[in-house]
């Protein structure tokens, strides 16, 4: 996008979310609330991106390291907050997107349309609106005779005539820079709140006849604002059903939807089959014709080719498995590489973690781990080997190709098996 910038008013206390957590931290669908607005941003190639946090937000700095913060120094509202990045915007004469980082949803086409509204009307303001049934809590549209946005109101400062109004501000705005910070200076405290509001530069700019006009947003899960947990788990809710009917159009089936929770970069090949109550975690990827679940846990770094069959109380982390082979029952398996047409037994167990570090297990092609067995990682099990039921195979002592082993600690027998 040429010649806009944007800012993400982030430095709001969310008193309302009753944590210690700041609230664009929050974790939304497995990251940071706020990485959703930054991706977005990131995918519109603005000019600049800056965000305005709190003095005490410290973490947020760390954790977006590549964009650029400006400090409020007291939580005095998005209109302060707005008056922050006056300085830093002091040379630039483009556009100037300002986004609410707590409205995490706001689609990329959505944004695009108002930018492209305000160059193509040359406004001084372009407000982006919804239309809802019920508009409590949010800021309310009131237009004038001609239909002109006159003003946002808060809830709060609602007068009864007002309190039918069913356009409402969802909080993503495009000004003209110049405009936005020569009038922002003319923001009067809102003697409910005791905040500088954002919204009513609305009503400044109407005021010195500035030209301000909407573009309204017609998908409701967009516009979510953040400000409770229970507005929390509703975004995920939205974002999970999204998720899954992406994955559904591709040709994954989803026995029970309401049980399942697919992060949104995980990959699943076609005709597979995930059954209720499984959670399959971010930086996964699921090959085609696999079977996973019930009650089934895929944690990030897991790969799973073909006609992999995971079933139910599995736990895979950081694991490779190949096609053709089955971990059925009450397995957790962690730092661990699974050849093909491998069958591990129940119950088995990785100890990959010894207290210090995580340490790896291979298991190659043809292996057959019977039920019960702990391997001791790093250990390495040889293609075609066999576990018996119940052995402790301990650290670096690796099972040679074809052998069998039992016991505890895991001995070799003299057999060997045929495969
Ligand atoms: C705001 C809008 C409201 C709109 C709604 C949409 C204002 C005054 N009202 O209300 O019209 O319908 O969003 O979700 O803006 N912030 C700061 N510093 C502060 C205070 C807030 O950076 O001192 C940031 C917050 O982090 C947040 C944004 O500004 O991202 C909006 O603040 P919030 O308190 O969430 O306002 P809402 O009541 O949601
Ligand atoms: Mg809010």
């Amino acid at each position: 996008m040429k010649n806009v910038a944007a800012i993400i008013l982030a430095a709001g206390r969310g008193t309302r979310m009753k944590s210690d957590t700041p609230k664009v931290l929050q974790e939304l669908h497995n990251r940071p609330l706020l990485s959703f607005l930054i991706k977005t941003l990131d995918e519109l190639d603005v000019k600049e991106k800056v965000l305005v946090v709190g003095s005490e937000n410290k973490d947020i700095k760390k954790i977006f390291k590549d964009v650029n913060t400006i400090v409020q120094k007291k939580p005095l509202g998005s209109g302060d907050a707005a008056k922050c990045a006056k300085s830093y915007f002091a040379g630039f004469d483009g556009n100037l997107l300002v986004l609410c980082g707590d409205t995490p949803l706001i689609a990329k086409d959505t944004i695009e349309r108002l930018v492209k509204k305000h160059i193509n009307e040359k406004a001084s303001c372009t407000v982006l609106t919804a239309t809802v049934n019920d508009p409590t809590s949010y800021g309310r549209i009131v237009r004038d005779s001609r239909g002109r946005i006159a003003k946002i109101v808060e809830e709060k400062d609602l007068a009864d005539y007002e309190k039918a109004i069913q356009e409402i501000n969802v909080g993503c705005y495009c000004f003209k820079t110049k405009d936005l910070f020569t009038h922002i200076k003319d923001l009067k405290i809102n003697p409910k709140k005791k905040e500088f509001y954002l919204t009513d530069i609305v009503g400044i700019l109407w005021q010195n006849k500035k030209k301000i006009v909407s573009n309204s947003c017609t998908d409701s899960s967009e516009f979510l604002g953040i400000n409770s947990q229970i507005d929390l788990a509703e975004a995920n809710s939205v974002i999970k059903r999204k998720v899954l009917r992406k994955l559904m159009l591709e040709g994954v089936m989803i026995t029970d939807p309401d049980s399942t929770i697919i992060d949104m970069d995980a990959v699943i090949g076609k005709d597979t089959i995930i059954y209720p109550n499984t959670v399959i975690g971010k930086n996964t990827v699921i090959g085609k014709r696999c079977k996973i679940g019930p009650f089934a846990r895929i944690r990030p770094g897991t790969e799973l080719s073909d006609d992999v069959e995971i079933g139910n109380f599995v736990e895979l982390v950081r694991t490779k498995i190949s096609s053709g082979t089955k971990v059925k029952h009450m397995t957790y398996l962690g730092d661990t590489s699974v050849g093909k047409n491998v069958n591990i037994g129940a119950g088995t167990i990785t100890a990959n973690y010894d207290g210090k570090k995580k340490n790896k297990t291979v298991i190659e092609d043809n292996a057959f781990i019977g039920v019960g067995s702990i391997f001791i990682a790093p250990v390495r099990v040889g293609r075609g080997a066999t576990v018996g039921a119940g052995s402790v195979v301990t650290r670096n002592k690796n099972i040679p190709p074809r052998k069998t082993v039992v016991g505890v600690p895991a001995k070799i027998l003299q057999k060997e098996r045929r495969k």
